[in-house]
């Protein structure tokens, strides 16, 4: 595996992606890590990451050096490549020509690293410190216009340093250098697959589990879908998921979960029925954070209700996601939780004072896609569009009314049918649609009508932090806008919404 140091870069992620996408197993670990750590998880090499800091600054991000004495390769990328010669004996220099952009790098020095680059390849720089002054026994090994010592290596030492970033598209070699680094210097093979994840996180959880019982809130949802499949495999009977239907489900949503998963994949679920609850206390509630807030309390109180209704339990599972858990730009404090505090189930394992199991936690979301197919899992369920936890209410803007809520399912219902026919549905981010506040006047069969308004949303994203709205063929928009008019009683009229975000967000509440 390759450990990779976070000194708190922006692409720290897609290094990791890039290093998986070679099928060869990766982890991101935070600076202060620890060199006895380290030799416990033996990589079979290191990358230091870029980051924001330059080395002279006084709390400037750094590890221990002892890592450069191990006889592991290092490959340190950006301001990695600067602590490593900095750590060496050589020369960084905060005042030299920042570089921005795309740069032609010329290869001077054919090393391991540059092995099958052509002499001069297009690079992506981004730095404002340069390197001086090589440690000894380091060699430049390629140079742009504005920085002479953009690729350095000691090959005797394996270490080797790009003040370019490989891991960005706009590197197009980039991938190749980090195949030579993955494989021709660290020599790892290609052996992370799905089939051996599963196989090491099996034993992971049985190990961790132990007799005991484990927990687990189903939403629906992939992640947490194939998280209970996954510990099911593992544990069997000793895991209960429990399902709340909150009321404020998509169309025979509950029914449809219940279905796959306990009749195909025999999962032992415990389907709760708390819409009146949810209802209730929804009653005359207009503002979306209220909304979110009654809605994670009654649902925390369900959740605790039953589940302390079973024996034995000292788990609680969750299906984080690793963009979840690993900081962003946070490389001094270690791994900080940058889940949006609407994201997970707040509070839950504090009031229940269980253990956590989070078997996803080291996963992007296609591996875990990829992972659900593995395990079984059917492609409806594992493709499915992200839903939010306090669901159609806050897609029923305003009071929230059973009546409300079956004309809103509706035209969900309709939405994704004709989205899913279309063959859009796995390109969208997510695709819903939403009930306005409002009614507007039209005309239908020679009579006025007085009715409701439904907004169409659908946008492409890679992470929910930015989206753009979908450029949906008109002819399909005119299919879904004519079936919800004609078929959905109470709505005269249909919008779509044509915001990116930023400035507007995802969600309408
Ligand atoms: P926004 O509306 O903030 O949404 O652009 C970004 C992503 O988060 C989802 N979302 C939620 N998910 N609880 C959730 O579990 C929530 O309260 C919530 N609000 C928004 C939204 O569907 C989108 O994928």
């Amino acid at each position: 595996m390759i450990l990779i140091i976070d000194f708190g870069s922006q692409y720290n992620q897609l290094i990791a992606r890039r290093v998986r996408e070679c099928e060869v197993y990766c982890r991101i670990a935070p600076p202060d890590i620890g060199i006895d750590e380290i030799k416990k998880i033996k990589p079979e090499g290191i990358i230091l990451s870029g980051g924001p800091s330059s080395i002279y600054e006084e709390n400037s991000p750094r590890t221990d050096e002892s890592i450069f004495d191990l006889g592991v390769p290092v490959l340190g990328i950006c301001y990695g490549m600067q602590f490593m010669v900095h750590a060496l004996g050589g020369v960084v220099n905060g005042a030299g020509k920042p570089e921005y952009g795309f740069a032609e790098l010329e290869v001077k020095i054919h090393d391991n690293m540059f092995s099958g680059i052509e002499k001069k390849t297009t690079c992506w720089m981004s730095h404002g410190d340069s390197t001086e002054s090589l440690p000894e026994g380091f060699k430049i090994t390629a140079s742009t216009e504005n920085t002479e010592i953009a690729a350095v290596s000691n090959e005797k030492r394996k270490l080797y340093g790009l003040q370019l970033h490989p891991e960005v598209e706009h590197t197009p070699l980039g991938r190749k250098m980090l195949e030579n680094f993955i494989f021709n210097i660290c020599c790892c093979e290609q052996s992370w697959t799905m089939k051996s994840f599963i196989k090491e996180a099996v034993e992971e959880i049985r190990n961790t589990v132990q007799d005991s019982h484990v927990i687990l809130g189903l939403s629906g949802g992939v992640d947490s879908t194939v998280a209970a499949t996954l510990i099911h495999r593992a544990i069997g009977e000793r895991l209960t998921c429990i399902f709340v239907d909150n009321g404020l489900l998509r169309k025979d949503e509950g029914a449809k979960l219940k279905k796959v998963l306990t009749e195909h994949l025999k999962i032992n679920i415990r389907f709760i029925d708390a819409s009146e609850q949810f209802l209730t206390a929804l009653d005359q509630v207009t503002d979306p954070e209220e909304k979110r807030k009654i809605i994670g309390k009654i649902f925390i109180d369900v959740f605790d209700s039953e589940a302390s209704k079973i024996e034995d339990v000292k788990f609680l599972a969750q299906g984080t996601l690793y963009p979840d858990i690993i900081e962003s730009v946070s490389a001094f404090g270690g791994p900080t939780s940058v889940i949006k505090s609407h994201h997970n189930v707040g509070g839950l394992p504090e009031k229940m004072k269980l253990d956590l199991v989070e078997p996803l936690k080291y996963l992007f979301k296609d591996e875990v896609r990829k992972l659900g197919t593995e395990l079984g899992i059917a492609e409806d369920l594992v493709w499915r569009q992200p839903f939010p936890g306090p669901g159609l209410a806050i897609r029923v803007l305003g009071k929230i009314t059973e009546d409300r809520l079956e004309i809103l399912r509706q035209a969900d219902d309709i939405l994704i049918d004709e989205i899913k026919k279309s063959g859009y549905y796995r390109k969208l981010w997510q695709s819903f649609t939403v009930l306005l506040p409002i009614k507007s006047v039209g005309v239908m069969g020679d009579k006025r009508t007085y009715e409701n308004i439904v907004a169409i949303r659908a946008v492409t994203s890679n992470d929910a932090m930015t989206a753009d709205w979908a450029k949906l063929p008109f002819d399909l928009l005119g299919l879904i806008s004519n079936r919800i008019i004609n078929e959905v009683r109470g709505v005269n009229r249909v919008v779509y919404d044509i915001s990116s975000k930023p400035p507007a967000t995802i969600e309408w509440e």
